[in-house]
């Protein structure tokens, strides 16, 4: 019986090391909304959940409605949806970069928006890093003194800040060129200086809107492995923003879909892809591959009782990690748990249509 076993460390999207699904959350929000306009807050007070008719009646403009989100420890958490759903402004609500209207936030049991500036400050500039799409570097200051900035904020005498950077820099492969101003570098360097800089206070939390966007596709492909080296070292707790899918999928452990400031669909890639919650979910899902999306065991199906099966296929391998091996027998696959337990069977039939993006 052959056994399909998965290389640790492969560069297929299975080489990500998915964060434990049992891990506490970190960072929660519950019912987070953000209306902009005069007296917003005494709106909401009056109008709790105000749908987008009431809110535009009265002037203003939801543009995070009703939000909740547990993010786990560790997890590389991505936010989806089209310009404009409100994915920016919601991130920002998190860290309170932009003052919610009402909800609250949760960040090691701390509700944040009753924190006082001080405390909320000190909280910012020790645990949280932040990454822009736009990189939004000081373009007077070398990659060094970009990178120092936040450590010279938070007060850290100069050899100190300049050797943690340094360290920093290192980390995303720029030692070279520490002296070079940003203007001297391409859009790719740019970008590992945001996240070096980001990363500098050695912040818990990590928080990156649409950082690669900007980047051309290839430059764009070798950053994103970047960023899971460094995950692999960092185990931090990301929330990471985009509009691509593909990206969601190679990046992320769980994918939240956000349509008019309301998150509507929380799921692995798989789940978003099996069971779309609606339309709008299915459109971002249409184009993706769906066998480097779904697992063996998300498409297995029971076994008859006595019915004869062939290779035996991990669960958690992805259908294309184990397509040629359930193509080339003449008996379904046996798919097992991480115990050997035998929990279904794959068919040639089965993984053909999801090679070929059919319906399974
Ligand atoms: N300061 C603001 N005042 C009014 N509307 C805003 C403000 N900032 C953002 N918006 C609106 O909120 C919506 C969501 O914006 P944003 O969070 O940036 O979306 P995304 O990041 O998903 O593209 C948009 O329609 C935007 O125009
Ligand atoms: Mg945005």
């Amino acid at each position: 019986m052959a056994m399909v076993s998965l290389a640790p460390d492969t560069a297929s999207s299975s080489a990500k090391v998915r964060a434990a699904t049992d891990a506490p959350a970190a960072l929660i929000c519950r019912n987070l909304w953000k209306i902009y306009g005069a007296n917003a807050e005494a709106f909401l007070r009056e109008n709790p959940m105000p749908t987008h008719a009431e809110v535009r009646a009265a002037g203003l403009f939801a543009a995070v409605r009703d939000a909740s989100l547990e993010i786990r420890q560790g997890e590389i958490f991505i936010i989806m949806g089209l310009s404009g759903s409100g994915k920016s402004t919601l991130v920002r609500c998190l860290s309170r970069l932009v003052e919610p209207t009402g909800g609250s936030v949760f960040y090691e049991h701390q509700n944040l928006l009753r924190m006082s500036p001080a405390e909320l400050i000190q909280v910012r500039r020790h645990k949280m890093g932040m990454v822009f799409q736009n990189f939004a570097l000081l373009p007077h200051r070398t990659v060094l003194g970009n990178v120092a900035f936040p450590l010279e904020v938070q007060g850290m005498p100069k050899e100190e800040r300049e050797a943690r950077a340094l360290k920093m820099i290192d980390l995303v492969g720029l030692t070279e060129r520490a002296g070079y101003y940003p203007r001297e570098l391409s859009g790719g360097q740019q970008q590992r200086v945001g996240i070096a800089r980001s990363l500098a206070v050695e912040p818990a939390l990590w928080f990156l809107d649409e950082p690669f966007s900007a980047l051309d596709p290839l430059i764009r492909h070798e950053m994103q492995n970047e960023f899971l080296r460094l995950q692999r070292m960092l185990s931090k707790t990301i929330v990471f923003i985009t509009h691509d899918f593909d990206e969601a999928i190679r990046l992320g452990d769980r994918i939240a879909i956000m349509k008019d400031g309301a998150v509507i669909q929380v799921g692995t890639a798989e789940e978003l892809v099996l069971n779309p919650a609606s339309d709008y979910v299915s459109a971002f899902t249409r184009h993706v591959a769906r066998a480097k999306v779904l697992t063996a065991g998300g498409v297995s199906v029971p076994v008859t009782p006595g019915e004869a099966l062939g290779a035996t296929v991990p669960a958690r391998a992805l259908v294309a990690e184990v397509a040629e091996v359930v193509l080339t027998s003449n008996l379904p696959a046996a798919v097992v748990d991480k115990n050997g337990m035998v929990i279904g069977k794959l068919e040639r039939a089965n993984v053909i249509a999801n090679l070929v993006g059919g319906v399974p």
